[in-house]
């Protein structure tokens, strides 16, 4: 049966361009999203950029620009990375979208009508970087545990979110959705964070203006998380809420697993499925860092070795949920001995042998030892490393039966038969991770006169 699955994608800042960080999460949205389609459902995938708040201001008051000049000139660099990288999303959501500010002040005056917000004053620490409210404990000699940065003291009106009052309905969610938040591992850590109380939550600051006014007290802009997370609703497709699953990075887990669905009970909005925390990328065994010049932009993480090859290996290196270290050489070893060697290899021996011998159809034995539920359940339990190598164990498994059978002697046409149809199967599998290149297989094995093409992965 059709199904509606909807899938998100964190909204980025858009105060520099794109980096590998950013391209994980939304190829991973994209990879769900291809998946889904294949099994025809109907998929709606949105992505985004999340433009207010105090760090872009300052951005841009640091580059000359107003805060919506600097956001319009970093909104397209992000389109064009997420084309470049071929993925496909169906909605591009900014934050200061006319119909976003809406929404976001409809929620406001619910919450605050409720009587969930109150005024307050905020006397604390706050991180512009990570554009979150930290105690006096959570810094390290002062500064922010995240970007080492001086952080600031802030002593102003705020209006605060009577987070603590959904302690116990958090808590009941954990215990009654188990795969609320996952991978689970991360869930543990959130969930004895919230065991151990919950403060209310600052969502609002007056002492500068880049961000949505509060409808009820326009001396007030929205705390840019409380605007930001409001995009996946905001954003929906009519029809497509609630979120099947937020693709998130590690680090902002807790915004997503806790501010999230307390804001959503507090206006009784159904709750998204599933909240993923995927790990984070290190280059060369390092933290990804500007400053170090330790990142690698979307650009370059391209020209190594091709959009197709990225994507593999970002998905083939790390499972989904753990930490991974990138380096150049990795992906290009990995290009020429699994895409090139393996893939590339077979695609290329089994076209030429078809074209000099023609196939004949009959019975397909060989796509038996193809685990096709294996897979599904590995998809759907978003294990991307796990799917490929299962794919991959069938290329392994076509290659040795060219070899065994050694067509190129006998002049088989039922065995190419049985190696074409497993390859426009394995094509078909790959993708959602491998878009052009198996658009290419698709195309150059269901022609009506199959011939060798050209080199798929070059070896590098
Ligand atoms: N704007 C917020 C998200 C709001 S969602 C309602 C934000 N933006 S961000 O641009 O700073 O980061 C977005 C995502 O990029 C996060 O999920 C983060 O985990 C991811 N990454 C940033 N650097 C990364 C790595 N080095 N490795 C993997 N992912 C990383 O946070």
């Amino acid at each position: 049966m059709k199904k509606k699955i909807y899938i998100t994608t964190p909204i980025y800042y858009p105060n520099d361009i794109p980096h590998i960080g950013h391209g994980y999460t939304t190829l991973a949205a994209d990879i769900l999203a291809r998946w889904n389609k294949i099994n025809g459902n109907d998929v709606f995938f949105l992505t985004g950029t999340d433009e207010h708040g105090k760090k872009i201001e300052a951005t841009a008051e640091r580059v000359g620009k107003t805060p919506k000049e600097f956001v319009d000139s970093l909104v397209p660099k992000f389109k064009d990375a997420w084309k470049k990288l071929n993925v496909d999303y169906d909605k591009f959501i900014r934050t200061t979208d006319k119909e976003h500010e809406k929404v976001v002040q409809q929620i406001l005056q619910k919450v605050f009508d409720n009587g969930d917000l109150y005024l307050g004053e905020y006397e604390g620490f706050y991180c512009t970087g990570c554009e979150a409210y930290y105690t006096e404990k959570d810094l390290e000699d002062g500064r922010c545990p995240i970007h080492k940065t001086k952080i600031e003291k802030l002593r102003e009106k705020s209006y605060f979110f009577k987070l603590s009052k959904y302690q116990d309905k958090l808590l009941k969610l954990y215990r009654e959705n188990p795969e609320f938040i996952l991978p689970k591992k991360r869930a543990k850590e959130v969930i004895n964070r919230v065991k151990e109380g919950l403060n209310d939550l600052s969502i609002s600051r007056t002492s500068f203006d880049w961000g949505i006014e509060l409808p009820f007290d326009k001396k007030h802009i929205a705390y840019v998380w409380f605007d930001a997370l409001l995009n996946y609703y905001s954003g929906a497709k009519k029809g497509f809420w609630p979120a099947n699953v937020h693709f998130i990075g590690k680090d902002i887990l807790w915004f997503h697993a806790v501010y999230w669905p307390a804001i959503l009970m507090s206006v009784g909005i159904e709750l998204p499925k599933k909240i993923f925390a995927h790990g984070w990328w290190t280059f060369d065994k390092e933290k990804i860092s500007k400053s170090r010049g330790k990142v690698i932009n979307i650009d370059e993480l391209i020209s190594i070795a091709g959009v197709d090859s990225a994507r593999y290996f970002l998905f083939r290196a790390t499972p989904f949920g753990e930490d991974g270290d990138f380096s150049e050489q990795a992906l290009i070893d990995r290009h020429n001995n699994e895409l090139a060697d393996k893939l590339g290899n077979l695609v290329s021996r089994v076209s030429a042998l078809v074209e000099k011998y023609g196939f004949e159809k009959t019975e397909n034995k060989l796509i038996k030892k193809l685990n096709a539920k294996k897979i599904e359940e590995l998809f759907e339990g978003y294990e991307f490393d796990k799917v490929l190598n299962e794919i991959f164990a069938f290329i392994d498994i076509c290659n040795e039966y060219v070899q065994n059978k050694k067509p190129w002697e006998t002049g088989d046409k039922k065995i190419l038969y049985e190696l074409k149809e497993s390859i426009l199967e394995i094509a078909k599998l790959l993708w959602p991770f491998i878009p052009e290149s198996s658009e290419k297989i698709t195309k150059q094995f269901s022609a009506k006169k199959i011939k060798k093409g050209e080199v798929l992965f070059k070896k590098i």
